[in-house]
């Protein structure tokens, strides 16, 4: 590893408070490169966390050939740092990588390089309660070629960010727009990797979303419109009466581990949770019936983020009949997820990867 003369150490952020999302990055990231003609990973280092220098051609900027993850270190009261289902990134950046026709990598090797970098990096993870220090291991193609084929010269980086709420109303319910023009992905595209391309098409429609004052929209199947499928940032949960609905993972749709965790929760809490399609005219009927009590988005940076109102077709629906009250099973499990992530609690299903 190179050593950072003290005096180019960055300064880090005094008040946890004031941190956002995504703005601050660490002083090193890990990276190693592979390429086609071996076909096989090397030169992986722990350097300086700078800008790095590739080809304008670069196939990556060309075609967004790339995937990422996002995970976070928590900082728990007696002074540990440990990580939250660290493995299922690394399988799902695993089948991002087979849908993008990119190397794999290997688990046990990586969970070593996030472990090291986050030990190094210990001093800059925040200590207070719904803070985190951000993990994003990213791969990129870089091969100086204008045409589109197959990465054969890839980067795989993983770079550092203490982070504080996703959203900047913290955990506070969210409105949300139900999109019926623009998708997100269609059947058989690339809706389950997580890959740029998802995100760079989802702008759209979130911009004219905020211009109306929604925080997010809420997809719809591409085919039919009628489906509920994911919020992007986060995969959807709708509490209809006893019932804990979400979208099956039908291949347009990211797998969230916090959407696995969830599930599993609720199902050894003995409350039905069901994987199943949903219409948006049901969660809309719901709505207006009182049968939808609470609905919350899931996800790693999101966490879990109640959901206080849904406009579909320019009509506010509003969730559990207070659209800035937090529904009490969201905040339970919020209350419950976080309180292993951060420690407070027994984690009784094998989630927590402790740095030592
Ligand atoms: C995550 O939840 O980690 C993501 O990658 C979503 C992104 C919008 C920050």
């Amino acid at each position: 590893m190179n050593e950072i003369p003290e005096n180019e150490l960055k300064l880090k952020p005094k008040n946890d408070g004031e941190l956002g999302f995504g703005t601050i990055f660490t002083d090193h990231m890990f990276q190693m490169r592979w390429s086609a003609e071996t076909g096989e990973w090397n030169s992986a280092q722990i350097k300086k966390y700078e800008p790095f220098l590739i080809s304008p051609a670069a196939i990556v900027l060309h075609y967004g050939i790339e995937i990422f993850e996002g995970l976070k270190a928590y900082h728990t009261e007696n002074g540990d740092i440990q990580l939250f289902r660290p493995q299922k990134n690394i399988e799902r950046l695993n089948n991002s990588a087979e849908r993008m026709v990119m190397p794999k990598v290997d688990p046990e090797f990586i969970l070593g390089a996030i472990k090291k970098l986050v030990r190094l990096e210990k001093e800059w993870v925040p200590h207070t309660f719904g803070t985190s220090l951000y993990i994003r291991p990213t791969m990129i193609g870089i091969d100086e070629f204008i045409g589109v084929h197959p990465a054969e010269d890839v980067l795989f980086y993983i770079i550092l960010s203490p982070v504080g709420a996703y959203y900047a109303t913290g955990f506070a319910p969210v409105d949300i727009l139900v999109e019926s023009e623009y998708i997100r992905a269609a059947p058989g595209g690339t809706g389950a990797a997580k890959t740029g391309g998802n995100y760079a098409a989802s702008l759209l429609a979130a911009e004219e979303a905020k211009k109306k004052g929604y925080t997010q929209v809420l997809w719809l199947d591409a085919k039919e419109r009628k489906y509920v499928e994911e919020v992007g940032t986060m995969n959807m949960m709708f509490v209809m009466d006893d019932e804990v609905v979400t979208s099956p993972l039908t291949g347009s749709i990211l797998p969230g581990v916090t959407r696995d965790s969830v599930i599993q929760i609720l199902k050894d809490w003995d409350i039905k949770v069901s994987e199943r399609m949903i219409t948006i005219n049901e969660v809309i009927e719901a709505a207006k019936s009182g049968k939808l009590k609470e609905a919350f988005g899931t996800g790693t940076a999101a966490v879990i983020t109640p959901v206080g109102c849904l406009n579909y077709k320019d009509n506010d629906y509003i969730i559990g009949g207070n659209k800035d009250k937090v529904g009490e099973l969201t905040q339970k499990l919020y209350d419950y997820l976080t309180s292993i992530q951060y420690g407070k609690k027994e984690d009784p299903y094998g989630w927590i990867v402790k740095i030592d």
